[in-house]
């Protein structure tokens, strides 16, 4: 309980010193960290890369369905919540690297993720930055794998379908605010729930 309120207070000062960064004022609720966790087979995955790690919600989940022989590489470019996921998981198939997601190529050294999960705020970042991400996403996705994306509006919706041959959205209400679930895949045929619009 304690640890859940310093997670919500460190949250909520990074929101307050970068709030277009962190984009919300609260972590990600559980029950939509499982639907958007749904969307994809992280067990099946060898190396799960996540965008945007804050105080681990996705983290944790991630790792109670990754197999025990797999890797999760989570990207967090605030030093605090970078250290508080150091100290939170001590789990050997976690590296938590602090940097921005637009240099993910340098830590993925010629690996490919056959999942990537983002927790980032797209619209309220900077168009250019914006776009470096998710061209980072598509690059460092292997054949048949899956980006799974998060956001509190479906604007986004326009640019990924520029990049993924199949985008497929959900709506998770129990979040606040409600929670917009991409799963993006480059194979237009790739199984996920419909939505077309
Ligand atoms: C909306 S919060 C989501 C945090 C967590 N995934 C969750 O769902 O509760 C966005 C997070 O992305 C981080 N972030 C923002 N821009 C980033 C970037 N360019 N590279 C890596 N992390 C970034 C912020 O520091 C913040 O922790």
């Amino acid at each position: 309980m304690r640890q859940n309120l310093t997670e919500r207070l460190l949250f909520l000062r990074a929101f307050v010193t970068h709030p277009t960064r962190v984009g919300a004022i609260l972590p990600t609720s559980r029950r939509a960290v499982r639907d958007m966790l749904d969307l994809g087979d992280v067990g099946a995955a060898n190396l799960v890369v996540e965008l945007g790690a804050g105080t681990g919600v996705y983290t944790r989940e991630i790792l109670a369905r990754l197999s025990p022989g797999a890797k999760l590489m989570a990207l967090e470019i605030d030093p605090q919540l970078a250290k508080l996921l150091g100290e939170e998981f001590s789990d050997p198939r976690l590296q938590v690297i602090c940097d921005s997601a637009e240099n993910l190529h340098r830590h993925l050294s010629g690996a490919r993720a056959d999942m990537v999960v983002s927790g980032l705020p797209f619209t309220s970042l900077e168009s250019d930055l914006r776009r470096r991400i998710l061209d980072q996403m598509v690059q460092a996705l292997a054949p048949g794998g899956v980006a799974l994306v998060l956001q509190y509006s479906p604007f986004i919706v326009k640019e990924l379908r520029l990049r993924f041959g199949s985008v497929k959205r959900i709506i998770s209400p129990v979040n606040v605010p409600p929670a917009f679930l991409f799963a993006c895949s480059a194979d237009r045929t790739a199984a996920a729930p419909d939505a077309s619009n």
